[in-house]
């Protein structure tokens, strides 16, 4: 399988966006194994957004969110709901866009590289199913035009995939 990823210097973000939407459906077209879709999601983000160390999965487990498919370092296994930047947004269910996380009240450190955060989350049929979550080296890295690129991205994701 051979991807086409654009360069960031060439496209503006908006363009890049809908190129991702094209490429993910591509990628999970004839699969919808959850885990599966999850981690080539990662790795499509992973690899085509500038600027991140992070990308990757919580998915929920009772009262917790669990790590699950993702791209950067080892991280923090379990979360629990209202706890950190992901718990927050699963518990409010609205993405949450930090611009400098080390002055996010309960931020969870995972990886000391990260500077900023963004947190999509996960909802199919009103069921909380997990979070998206994306950290940069970058203070501000992220903005209102990755919260709808990320939040269409993951609506595809849903839509493609059979729930756990
Ligand atoms: N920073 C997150 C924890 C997960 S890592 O960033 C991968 C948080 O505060 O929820």
């Amino acid at each position: 399988m051979t991807l086409q990823i654009p360069k960031q210097e060439t496209v503006s973000k908006a363009e890049l966006y809908v190129n991702l939407q094209s490429q993910l459906r591509s990628l999970l077209d004839g699969e919808r194994d959850f885990i599966a879709n999850a981690a080539n999601l990662s790795s499509l983000l992973y690899h085509s957004l500038p600027d991140l160390n992070w990308a990757g999965f919580y998915l929920s487990k009772g009262d917790e969110l669990v790590l699950g498919p993702f791209q950067g370092k080892p991280a923090c296994v379990r979360i629990p709901i209202g706890k950190g930047v992901c718990g927050t947004a699963a518990e409010q269910r609205q993405t949450i866009l930090v611009d400098n996380v080390h002055d996010f009240p309960g931020h969870i450190a995972c990886d000391s590289a990260s500077n900023s955060e963004i947190v999509i989350p996960l909802i199919k049929h009103e069921r909380l199913l997990g979070v998206l979550d994306l950290d940069s080296p970058s203070f501000a890295r992220f903005d209102d035009e990755d919260a709808r690129g990320l939040n269409q991205l993951a609506e595809i994701f849903i839509a493609m995939s059979d729930k756990l």
